[in-house]
């Protein structure tokens, strides 16, 4: 089910003032551990989509370039305070359409997801793009609630979802639905805190590596 794009926009600018106190210490022990155990050697660019106020943005290594995307501007006047707070001149910040680009292809050696695939209008649009922007042989990394293997919890997970999209996510898509079709290896999937509902898949941008190639996802209808 495609969320509408000015809704979810709204639903984040609402949530800027208070997301760190609601979002921020939840999930801050998983950003943590995720982004700062990426390995990202000097020069690398990076692009985070989804920025939101910024709560990862401290945790990369100043040897790295950061851009750092939201459609919601709020959330990146927020992201924009912790730029200028802890001084991190390496980071970017643009407000774009994460679904919508308009950096060239190859743009990026690692591009990174936190919390955004399941709340953004079109994660195939996302996946599209972020497909498109990195470099072959470049990282994605997603950090993200996917549908548990119990097929209960998963029911659960998908009654729920149209009553989540209303807050801004939603709660209904597996690993394998978000990455299967694109050109990328799953070299890493776990679960990560809180409460083991969370994975962090890294996968390596296979495109214009070998004959395989796009697999379609053209065509593919949104659920
Ligand atoms: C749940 S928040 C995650 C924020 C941040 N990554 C974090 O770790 O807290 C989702 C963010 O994705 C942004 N977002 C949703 N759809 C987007 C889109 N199409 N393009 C860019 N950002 C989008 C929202 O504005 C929001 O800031």
């Amino acid at each position: 089910m495609p969320i509408d794009p000015e809704q979810i926009e709204r639903v984040y600018s609402n949530y800027a003032v208070v997301y760190d106190r609601v979002f921020g210490r939840v999930f801050q022990a998983s950003r943590e551990a995720v982004v700062r155990n990426l390995k990202i050697d000097p020069g690398e660019r990076v692009l985070e989509v989804g920025v939101g106020t910024g709560l990862c943005l401290p945790m990369y290594p100043a040897h790295c370039d950061v851009t750092a995307i939201d459609l919601s501007q709020p959330m990146l006047e927020k992201a924009a305070a912790r730029v200028k707070e802890h001084q991190l001149t390496n980071v970017k910040l643009q407000r774009m359409d994460a679904g919508n680009m308009t950096f060239a292809e190859n743009s990026f050696d690692l591009v990174i997801a936190a919390y955004v695939v399941t709340a953004v209008p079109d994660y195939r649009k996302l996946m599209s793009e972020m497909v498109r922007v990195s470099r072959p042989g470049g990282r994605l990394v997603l950090l993200n609630h996917f549908t548990q293997d119990s097929p209960i919890i998963a029911a659960v997970e998908k009654a729920i979802s149209p009553i989540c999209i209303k807050m801004g996510f939603r709660t209904d898509l597996s690993v394998d639905e978000v990455i299967d079709g694109w050109p990328l290896i799953k070299e890493r999937d776990e679960r990560v805190k809180p409460l083991g509902m969370w994975h962090v898949v890294e996968c390596l941008n296979n495109k214009g590596l070998n004959h395989g190639g796009h697999k379609g996802h053209e065509g593919k209808q949104e659920r």
